[in-house]
């Protein structure tokens, strides 16, 4: 078996790295070597969004990747969030460090039940989540993220029927603020499903003086307690412009990392999962892309993403779109 065949089973380059390599001091040279740039999520382990180029939500992320110049882009993130820096610039190279990154809510909307659905409803527009395939992408007429799903459901006339997919609690979340009736697909996040609003609550009474920072992926019984909802990037800039001192973080413990370094006075504590041992809830998926994987794709420039050209060109309309209203 070749390397690139044994790579594609492990989903990264599973090479051994001599212990005496200074691994942020290769990126850099790397990086500079090969003209490439590197993207992150809030999400990502610590160390990555260190060495990133740029740190981000989703929407800051897509709307960064129509901006960037270098021939070589490393999305630190999942594969989704590659797959639409790939749509976006179709000429470049775009890697993941680790394949296997992928996504609970993307896959609760695969892409034949969806049509199907779609297809039933045939005077609906549908907005998709940009966590999802770029085949779901295809059957969709604008693309969201948590940053301006408001404003993008808000862009529709009030009796255009909408269909909304896949995070329920999201749709949900929306459809409360909008006032609209938007038709959910059943799809939700294991990471933000899994806060306990019982543990939030114990939290809260611990802790009387904090406010309660909640993603929309979270169910609706965290959203009601809630002092503000938000994307990750929201939820980052309220923590900074907040008098308050100490907050109760519900979303992917990922983002605390900048929370601290945006306001290192300030305290901040994960909201805990139902089952937890560790008290606070990381995406595995996120979780998976690691320094050294990172060091090794730049290296290999493996494991890259492929998106097919006709799939490519209908997926990156209702993303240019989102774009579009969001600017
Ligand atoms: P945002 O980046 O829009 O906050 O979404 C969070 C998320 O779940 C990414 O996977
Ligand atoms: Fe997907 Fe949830 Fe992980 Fe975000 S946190 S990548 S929505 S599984």
């Amino acid at each position: 078996m070749n390397m690139e065949n044994r790579w594609f089973i492990t989903g990264f380059v599973d090479e051994p790295i001599p212990d005496s390599i200074d691994l942020i001091q290769e990126i850099n040279r790397l990086k500079k070597e090969k003209n490439a740039f590197i993207l992150a999520h809030y999400y990502q382990v610590d160390e990555i969004q260190d060495i990133a180029d740029v740190v981000g939500d989703s929407l800051a992320l897509a709307q960064q990747a129509t901006k960037i110049e270098a021939d070589l882009i490393v999305m630190c993130g999942v594969h989704f969030m590659a797959e639409t820096v790939k749509i976006l610039n179709p000429n470049k190279k775009v890697l993941l460090p680790d394949l296997h990154a992928g996504c609970s809510l993307a896959d609760s909307c695969p892409y034949d039940d969806f049509k199907r659905f779609v297809e039933a409803h045939p005077d609906h527009k549908v907005i998709s989540y940009v966590n999802t395939s770029a085949a779901v992408k295809t059957l969709t007429d604008v693309v969201v993220t948590s940053s301006n799903a408001r404003q993008i459901v808000e862009s529709f006339p009030a009796d255009q029927k909408l269909i909304f997919a896949p995070d329920r609690n999201l749709g949900n979340y929306i459809n409360s603020v909008t006032g609209r009736n938007m038709l959910l697909w059943d799809g939700a996040c294991h990471v933000h499903e899994q806060f306990s609003l019982e543990k939030i609550v114990e939290l809260k009474l611990k802790y009387p003086q904090s406010l309660i920072l909640a993603h929309p992926e979270c169910q609706r019984v965290v959203l009601n307690v809630a002092d503000f909802i938000g994307s990750t990037l929201a939820l980052l800039n309220f923590s900074k412009e907040s008098e308050a001192t100490q907050f109760i973080v519900a979303t992917e413990s990922g983002i605390i990392h900048e929370m601290r370094k945006a306001s290192p006075h300030k305290e901040f504590i994960p909201a805990p999962p139902i089952d937890s041992t560790c008290g606070c809830n990381d995406c595995n998926f996120m979780k998976l892309n690691t320094l050294k994987k990172l060091y090794l794709c730049l290296k290999h420039e493996y494991p890259f993403i492929e998106v097919e050209e006709d799939v490519r060109k209908k997926a990156e309309i209702p993303i240019r779109k989102m774009l579009e209203i969001s600017k």
